[in-house]
């Protein structure tokens, strides 16, 4: 996501620094913006403070899929709550304006459908996943201790499920698994029985909910919800990525792992009524872009 964030920043003349420490992200999803004068690439963790110039941040860092996150799950929190407190530091040093990706994690396994944002969440705090959803929830606790303690200017949003081109072809997640199986005429593996349902929202429209929300005025500081509520079964997902890559993949089905939630599906009413945000691509239009992309990474891979 931050590569599509950098690059639309880009061309809209503001000047990027963007920062990373490649742990489960890769240059060669910014190469093309290496040469670019307003662009420029740092090596960094999160976790150590940084000290550069700026006027808005966008805290982006942090392994997003559970296989990367679980596999240093220490990591991960200190990611999240390290990495919020030294973006924050920043963020006051300089007077500048700092947004958050949160996630619709911090809803947890959740009783109500869809979720609002002033729903508070049902999350496990001992689980495989709680590196990420409570390091993401306390992330959220900084942002709003920073605000009420220092007047820093703080945007925080929930993302749902969000894919598109430059994801990690093995980081694990729905989209970019059921793509790359069905290209290279592998079986789709579905968690469960496929009932559980997911909203996919398309990067490009995540990426400009986002780039709106950092600009609305100063007092509005969410958590607001991004995503798309329009709602799939996996085991549906499954069927339509098979159909468009026109594939002879069969579906198989393995246990569920454990505190995966059952249903997700944002409430964008706020998001729809702050910044007039609907996301615009529908999911056959955004999976063929993607799988063009996957397509590219596979032949590349067999060079
Ligand atoms: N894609 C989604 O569906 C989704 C949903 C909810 C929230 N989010 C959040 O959005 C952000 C971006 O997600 P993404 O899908 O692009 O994931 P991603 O894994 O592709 O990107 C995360 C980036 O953070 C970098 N990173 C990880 N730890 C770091 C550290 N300690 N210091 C510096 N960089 C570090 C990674 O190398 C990678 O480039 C994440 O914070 C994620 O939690 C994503």
């Amino acid at each position: 996501m931050g590569s599509h964030l950098s690059e639309k920043l880009v061309m809209e003349g503001h000047e990027v620094i963007c920062l990373d420490n490649f742990y489960t992200g890769s240059k060669a999803n910014v190469a093309h913006l290496l040469s670019h004068p307003n662009f420029e690439l740092l090596r960094h963790d999160v976790t150590f403070p940084l000290y550069v110039e700026v006027d808005q941040i966008y805290n982006l860092a942090c392994p997003a899929s559970p296989i990367h996150y679980q596999r240093d799950p220490v990591q991960t929190t200190k990611t999240s709550v390290h990495g919020a407190i030294n973006m924050l530091g920043l963020a006051k040093r300089t007077n500048a304006r700092i947004l958050q990706a949160s996630t619709s994690e911090v809803y947890g396994d959740p009783e109500v459908h869809p979720q609002e944002e002033n729903y508070w969440g049902r999350v496990n705090p001992i689980g495989i996943r709680s590196c990420y959803d409570e390091g993401k929830r306390c992330a959220e606790t900084l942002f709003f201790d920073y605000w009420r303690q220092n007047n820093t200017e703080i945007k925080v949003v929930r993302i749902f499920n969000t894919y598109g081109p430059r994801m990690h072809p093995a980081d694990g997640r729905v989209v970019s698994n059921f793509l790359v199986q069905a290209l290279m005429g592998q079986d789709l593996t579905i968690y469960g029985d496929g009932s559980q349902t997911r909203s996919f929202c398309f990067v490009d429209d995540l990426i400009d909910g986002m780039i709106k929300f950092m600009n609305l005025p100063a007092e509005i500081t969410g958590p607001m919800n991004l995503g798309n509520p329009t709602e799939f079964t996996i085991l549906e997902l499954a069927e339509k990525i098979i159909q468009i890559t026109n594939s002879n993949s069969k579906i198989l089905m393995h246990p569920l792992p454990l505190d995966d939630p059952k249903q997700r599906k944002p409430d964008i009413s706020l998001a729809s009524t702050l910044i007039g945000w609907n996301p615009i691509t529908d999911i056959e239009s955004g999976l063929i872009k993607t799988m063009a992309y996957f397509e590219n990474v596979i032949k590349e891979s067999r060079k």
